[in-house]
């Protein structure tokens, strides 16, 4: 079915995407349309799934329909979300998906913002793209760690971190040992976060191994042990589970696919050049944007500033649309910061949800230390079900959430 709408064209559908395509469909003339475009056939509430890979029930509340995401924009029939993976961007406007959308495989576009974010190992991030399957990955890995009397965790990261402590409080009788590369825990924060967070390791008895990496196996790691786990620094450790909680490749296939896209990748860190207006940093595609997690924009990869992002984003395709310039992102990146849980359910106190805030010293207000916040307003369920609010999916009933 052809459509005499113009497409404007977000890939990508996770936190920025979604918003993205939100503010570019509140403030579009009726000329054109939003196509989200996602593999996913449903909304990844991915701040979740560390938790929901250990502790079990609220799995399937972690995949939401994306049927709310235009029910409060003007002209919400207008706009869809399209299921199916873009394989290239070409230079004429168009981009080929992976299936057939409406009878065909190409689409052309007059605006596009890539918000293909990143890639993570699971269980970070899912393999596959239906609901099922997510879901019952989530219960096995859930299984496999039950059975498991010693889990090792690679890579201490948030997720690392918000394993290790979720873990050892879920199931104070398991041995957890977490294995950092670096000196530090999350190093890109002070080092007081580091400090922090290994006494809060050592309250719950975690083992923190630091300066050495797992050798991973080329066919993975078993699912049940014991086995041993060689690490780089010469010795190995026995263990029953592997998490693997390391680091997360930027998705910047798409825009490699396009003549000259390879110089649009900054070699140091592997994101996408923007301009402040958020249009790739090449004057041949002043069309094409970069929003996100995969965008260079030196701000913290999250979905706060994301959403900032968005907004630019959207407000510069309706000045082009109307003949006007972009206009620069105006919004400085902060100091980075991040909301972490450290646990769920002390053994003594029931419901004792500790999580913290930290933020780093920000120079140009003239901080010198960290800002530490402890808190103890969490959820076993991390508030799940306020997403789903969110994306405008109200389930009346229980049962709902398994759709
Ligand atoms: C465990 C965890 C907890 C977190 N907690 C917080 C938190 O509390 N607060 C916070 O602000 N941030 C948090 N973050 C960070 C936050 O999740 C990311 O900053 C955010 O997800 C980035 O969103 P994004 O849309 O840019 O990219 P991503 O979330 O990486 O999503 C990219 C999307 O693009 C899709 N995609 C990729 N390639 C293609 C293609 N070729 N065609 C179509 N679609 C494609 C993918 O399927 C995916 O859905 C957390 C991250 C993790 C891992
Ligand atoms: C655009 O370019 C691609 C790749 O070269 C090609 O497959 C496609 O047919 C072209 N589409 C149009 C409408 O010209
Ligand atoms: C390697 O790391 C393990 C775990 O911390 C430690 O016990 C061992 O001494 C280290 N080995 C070497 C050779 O540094």
């Amino acid at each position: 079915m052809a459509s005499s709408l113009k497409n404007v064209i977000v890939v990508g559908g996770s936190f920025v995407g979604r918003t993205t395509a939100q503010e570019i469909a509140r403030v579009i003339p009726t000329t054109h349309r939003v196509l989200l475009i996602e593999p996913h056939t449903h909304f990844h509430h991915l701040f979740t799934f560390p938790r929901f890979a250990i502790v079990p029930g609220h799995e399937h509340k972690a995949f939401i329909p994306y049927s709310g995401l235009f029910a409060a924009v003007p002209n919400p029939t207008a706009h869809s979300v399209v299921t199916a993976r873009v394989v290239s961007v070409h230079e004429n406007k168009t981009l080929t998906l992976d299936r057939e959308w409406q009878g065909s495989r190409q689409i052309s576009f007059e605006y596009l913002a890539l918000a293909t974010g990143t890639r993570l190992a699971e269980p970070a991030g899912m393999k596959d793209d239906d609901k099922a399957s997510s879901v019952a990955y989530l219960q096995r890995h859930q299984a496999d760690i039950k059975n498991a009397k010693s889990i090792l965790i690679a890579g201490g990261g948030a997720v690392g971190v918000q394993m290790a402590t979720d873990l050892a409080e879920y199931y104070p009788d398991k041995e957890i040992t977490v294995v950092q590369s670096r000196p530090h825990l999350m190093p890109q924060f002070h080092k007081q976060f580091h400090e922090f967070v290994s006494k809060r390791f050592q309250d719950l008895g975690v083992k923190l191994v630091t300066g050495a990496r797992l050798v991973v196996p080329p066919e993975g790691f078993p699912k049940s042990g014991p086995f041993d786990v060689q690490l780089t620094n010469g010795t190995s450790v026995s263990t029953d589970f592997v998490v693997l909680a390391t680091g997360q490749t930027p998705n910047t296939g798409l825009i490699q696919s396009l003549p000259g896209g390879a110089e649009l990748i900054n070699p140091a860190n592997g994101f996408i050049r923007i301009k402040p207006t958020l249009q790739v940093a090449d004057d041949r595609y002043p069309e094409i944007f970069a929003v996100g997690d995969v965008a260079d924009t030196g701000a913290r990869k999250a979905a706060r500033p994301g959403a900032g992002q968005a907004a630019v984003v959207a407000r510069n395709i309706q000045a082009l649309i109307e003949g006007r310039a972009a206009d620069a992102e105006t919004e400085k990146p902060g100091a980075a910061g991040i909301h972490i849980t450290l646990g769920l359910v002390s053994p003594l106190i029931l419901f004792w949800k500790y999580n913290i805030v930290f933020r780093n010293p920000d120079p140009a207000a003239g901080q010198t230390e960290p800002m530490i916040r402890e808190r103890h307003d969490g959820s076993l369920d991390m508030n799940v079900e306020g997403m789903w609010d969110r994306m405008n999916v109200k389930p009346d009933e229980e049962a709902k959430y398994h759709l």
